[in-house]
């Protein structure tokens, strides 16, 4: 390991330089992968735009019941024909999603925290690459607590999942957690995401931040943003628009679609954003004018 003394602090991310080894694949760092990859991170990814609206409600699984998720097997399948991809437990996957919903699947696969104990930074790889085989998942989604007590642990499940990953061909998304103690940076940002990146995981789910070009551009694979806390409509979508001019690959949203007062016509309108170039304004009137004509 490199002495930390001494070290320069890094700054010439040429943000408006494209990313150099694309070759003729849509994924951002994915050209030297196997067909099996490819394929997988197609399912996600959607090769006209290259981008993705996945739909998190994963949230159970340290939360419990969250509201607007109090019945997944009713929420789920009114939201599914306009995602790309559903992120769930294999629980709420097995029992709510219809198998021929046609969406990718990004499955939880790590777990061990929850609301009640307070202690979000300490999980264990709760699901086997068997398991993820058989759900045919898409990816699978690891928590990585990149500064906070559970570190170690984290980068121990996530490369236990990127190995068995490589082996059958099924790529990893590293969830960089943010917690009470953690900085929401583009300087935690830029370690955190590079630190999964460079780990081996195909795909990154992070949060928007200030000079998020630049941790977009130290990030060697894509990333997708979490939504974070409900916000109103319009600001989640003034949040997808600048997460996609700030180059991002799509986002993983979850509170701020099943929290809305319509949920089906803002997962429409987060569709317009990341694959159509509407812009934030352009998707608010979209989505008023959908919620309006109920
Ligand atoms: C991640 O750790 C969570 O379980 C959610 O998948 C993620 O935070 C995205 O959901 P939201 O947009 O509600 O933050």
């Amino acid at each position: 390991m490199a002495d930390k003394d001494g070290l320069k602090v890094a700054k010439d991310y040429l943000a408006e330089v494209p990313f150099a080894n694309m070759g003729d694949f849509h994924v951002k760092g994915a050209k030297n992968l196997d067909w099996g990859m490819k394929k997988h991170l197609s399912n996600i990814f959607d090769p006209k735009t290259g981008k993705t609206v996945m739909f998190a409600f994963d949230h159970g699984y340290f939360m419990g019941s969250t509201a607007g998720l109090e019945r997944l097997d009713l929420i789920v399948p009114t939201l599914t024909p306009y995602v790309d991809v559903v992120m769930a437990t294999r629980g709420a996957l097995r029992t709510c999603v219809p198998a021929e919903c046609g969406c990718g699947v990004a499955l939880r696969t790590t777990s061990g925290s929850s609301m009640i104990n307070d202690d979000l930074s300490h999980e264990v790889v709760a699901v086997d690459i068997e398991d993820a085989i058989r759900m045919n998942a898409d990816c699978m989604a690891v928590q990585t607590f990149i500064g906070a007590d559970g570190q170690l642990s984290s980068i121990d499940n996530l490369s236990q999942v990127i190995n068995a990953g490589f082996k059958y061909s099924i790529p990893t998304m590293g969830v960089v957690a943010v917690g009470k103690e953690m900085e929401r940076t583009d300087r935690f940002f830029k370690l955190a995401t590079r630190i999964v990146a460079e780990m081996g995981c195909q795909i990154v789910k992070s949060y928007y931040c200030e000079n998020f070009e630049e941790v977009v551009a130290a990030c060697p694979v894509p990333i997708v943003v979490a939504g974070g806390k409900k916000l109103p409509e319009d600001e989640a979508l003034t949040l997808a628009y600048k997460c996609i001019q700030g180059g991002a690959a799509g986002v993983d949203m979850g509170r701020n679609i099943f929290q809305s007062t319509h949920p089906v016509e803002m997962a429409q309108a987060v569709r317009k954003v990341v694959h159509e170039g509407f812009t934030d304004k352009e998707a608010y009137q979209f989505f008023q004018d959908l919620a309006h004509r109920k």
